[in-house]
Parts: C-alpha cells; sequence; structure tokens
C-alpha cells in the first residue's frame, strides 16, 4: 500500500474509535467556535441567510421583476450566500440526483476504492480523501467524489459512477439545467453593477469555458464533533457554487464577525458567490467565508457545483466600469490558476507564522 494515501473517514468512523486522531483535531482557536449544530439550527434569534425567491425573476410586470431581481442583488451584496427556492428546478430531479449520489456512498468501500482519485499525480478527479497540504498535517472529516460534470464535451466519463444505474442520467441533466441557472444569476448580477446583462458570463468563460465540478461531501459520523470540522473555514474560489444536502445542517456562514448556521430550506439551492464574481466585481459582490461542521448522529452529505472559470486562458481582475477614483481596483489581476496558487501560499505563511 502506497503510504501517501489518505485515511478513509467512512472507515474511521465505522471502525468503532472513540476518540479521534489528533490529525483531525481542529487548533485551540477554532475549537473555541465549535459546538452542537442540531442546537445551532434550532436558533431563532440572530442574523439568518437570506432566502431568495425566483419565481418572479423573469415576471412580465417590470416593477414585480425588478424589486424581485433587486433582492437577488442586496443578498449578493450584503452576504454572497442565499437560499434559492422556485428556481426552476424539478424538486424530482433534485430527489434523483441526491439518491443516485447516496447510493453510490453506500456502496462497499472497496467498490468506492476502484473510482479512487491520485492527488499527489494530480489527477484529483474521482473518490478520495483530503490529504494535508500543510506541516501541521491537519485533515478534514470527510470522503468525497469529485468530477466534472460541464460542458459535456469536457467530461470524462470513464470515471464517472457506474453505479447506481441512474447516476450518470440524474447528474448530466442536472448539470445542464444547473448551467442555465447559472446563466440567469450572471445575467441579474451583471444587471445589478450596471453592465450588460452578458458581461459577467462571457467575463468568467461562457458557455464553452465555465467549467462546472461537482464536488459530492460525506460526512461520517463522529465520535467527537466538538473537536473536528468536515471543511475548515474558507471561501469558494468559484465564480458561483451551488449547493445540495441531505436535510442534515452543518454549514456555517461568518457574518458580520459570528458564525451564522444555515438553516435546512426544502427544495431550496444554496448558492454562494464565489472569489471570482467578488475580484470580478471588485468586492461589491461577497465571498462569503464559511465552513462545515459534523455531528455524531447523522451521516451529513452535500453535492456542491463549483462553477469556475478556466484557470489560464482569463486574467481575473476588476472591470473598468467598476473602478473609479473614488473605488480603485482592491484585487491585483491574476489568472486563476495564480488566485488559487497565491490563497495555498498565504494559508501555508499562516500556518508557519502560527506554529
Ligand atoms: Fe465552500
Amino acid at each position: 500500500m502506497v503510504t501517501s494515501v489518505a485515511p478513509r473517514v467512512e472507515s474511521l468512523s465505522s471502525s468503532g474509535i472513540q476518540s479521534i486522531p489528533k490529525e483531525y483535531v481542529r487548533t485551540q482557536e477554532e475549537l473555541t467556535s465549535i459546538t452542537n449544530i442540531f442546537e445551532e439550527e434550532k436558533k431563532a434569534e440572530g442574523p439568518q441567510v437570506p432566502t431568495i425567491d425566483l419565481k418572479d425573476i423573469d415576471s412580465e410586470d417590470k416593477l414585480v421583476r425588478e424589486k424581485s431581481r433587486e433582492e437577488l442583488k442586496e443578498a449578493a451584496v450584503e452576504w454572497g450566500v442565499m437560499h434559492l427556492v422556485n428556481h426552476g428546478i424539478d424538486d424530482d430531479l433534485l430527489e434523483r440526483v441526491k439518491k443516485a449520489g447516496e447510493a453510490f456512498f453506500n456502496l462497499p468501500l472497496e467498490e468506492k476504492e476502484k473510482y479512487a482519485n491520485d492527488q499527489e499525480s494530480g489527477k484529483i478527479a474521482g473518490y478520495g480523501s483530503k490529504l494535508a497540504n500543510n506541516a501541521s498535517g491537519q485533515l478534514e472529516w470527510e470522503d468525497y467524489f469529485f468530477h466534472l460534470i460541464f460542458p459535456e464535451d469536457k467530461r470524462d466519463m470513464s470515471i464517472w459512477p457506474k453505479s447506481p444505474s441512474d447516476y450518470i442520467k440524474a447528474t448530466s441533466e442536472y448539470a445542464k439545467l444547473l448551467r442555465g441557472l447559472a446563466t440567469k444569476i450572471l445575467s441579474i448580477l451583471s444587471l445589478g453593477l450596471g453592465l450588460d446583462e452578458g458581461r459577467l458570463e462571457k467575463e468568467v468563460g461562457g458557455m464553452e469555458e465555465l467549467l462546472l465540478q461537482m464536488k459530492i461531501n460525506y460526512y461520517p459520523k463522529c465520535p467527537q464533533p466538538e473537536l473536528a470540522l468536515g471543511v475548515e473555514a474558507h471561501t469558494d474560489v468559484s465564480a458561483l457554487t451551488f449547493i445540495l444536502h441531505n436535510m442534515v445542517p452543518g454549514l456555517q456562514l461568518f457574518y458580520q464577525g459570528k458564525w451564522v448556521t444555515a438553516k435546512c430550506v426544502p427544495n431550496s439551492i444554496i448558492m454562494h458567490v464565489g472569489d471570482t464574481i467578488e475580484i470580478l466585481s471588485n468586492g461589491k459582490y461577497k465571498s462569503i467565508l464559511h465552513r462545515g461542521l459534523v455531528n455524531k448522529e447523522k451521516v451529513r452529505i452535500s453535492w456542491a457545483v463549483f462553477c469556475e472559470p478556466p484557470k489560464e486562458k482569463i486574467i481575473l481582475k476588476p472591470l473598468p466600469e467598476v473602478v473609479s477614483e473614488a473605488e480603485p481596483a482592491i484585487f491585483p489581476p491574476r489568472t486563476f490558476a495564480q488566485h488559487i496558487q497565491h490563497k495555498l501560499f498565504r494559508k501555508t505563511q499562516d500556518a508557519l507564522v502560527s506554529k
């Protein structure tokens, strides 16, 4: 066995251990804010992630339409994350996507290992667990399945799960509809900046180049959830991210200096504005810091689709129309790949400083 293979969190979870390996125990600073996610989700007070209803987004009535679009824009300015309802993607299809992903993770471990990725050789698509990316060896309490789902001609069907049988059909259909939703959202965000409606879509690569990458996150039950994180605090590098989940809470957003727990809203799709749109809009739209908590009672699964610009082809920088003398560019020009590299570098620096 190759030593660099990350342990599957699923096997750790089912092994019956009562305390988690030290690599999964978070830093002292993080531990102070990790609490019981079920208790957190029940709390009614404090700020809440906005819910945006898309049913009037294309209303014939100009006033109704503009009010609806303004709400979405405001949520992107204020939070950079929202629950989308009446998004136009059929509930039945969402259920099929979730059922298929769940069925894949319910396969025996040795079946899933046939799809294992190989991160060290750069093959990141497939079944995997996070490798430590800094000297502290810190790990996250999750396994995942990662692959590109759109555009169709860029997919590698050889790594798509063959079981369950509906996986390919349901996921492909979902990808196509989500791509349409991304165009819609990008057009509203463009208009919100005073740009032509197709502008942001074009700036992130358009139909040919914007890549939709799906990551199914599988968070097994954790014997010491107060010590671990499913996903550590980060902002998404994407243009937009769309998330489904199995109605088990876990997502927290860092809003006004506090961790806010996202409620589970039936049939909604959670949408994040990622760093890419934050950069293009010169910070007018926010890419919010977020993380995932785990629990000891229920397995949590989420389906995140990252809509990403091409790695090298586009230089991301604040658009000239949103920059002025009063509001100079707050982000330097970088390709998407350079942006990711820069974040990793900063993280490594931070880890060294805090040691
Ligand atoms: Fe994220």
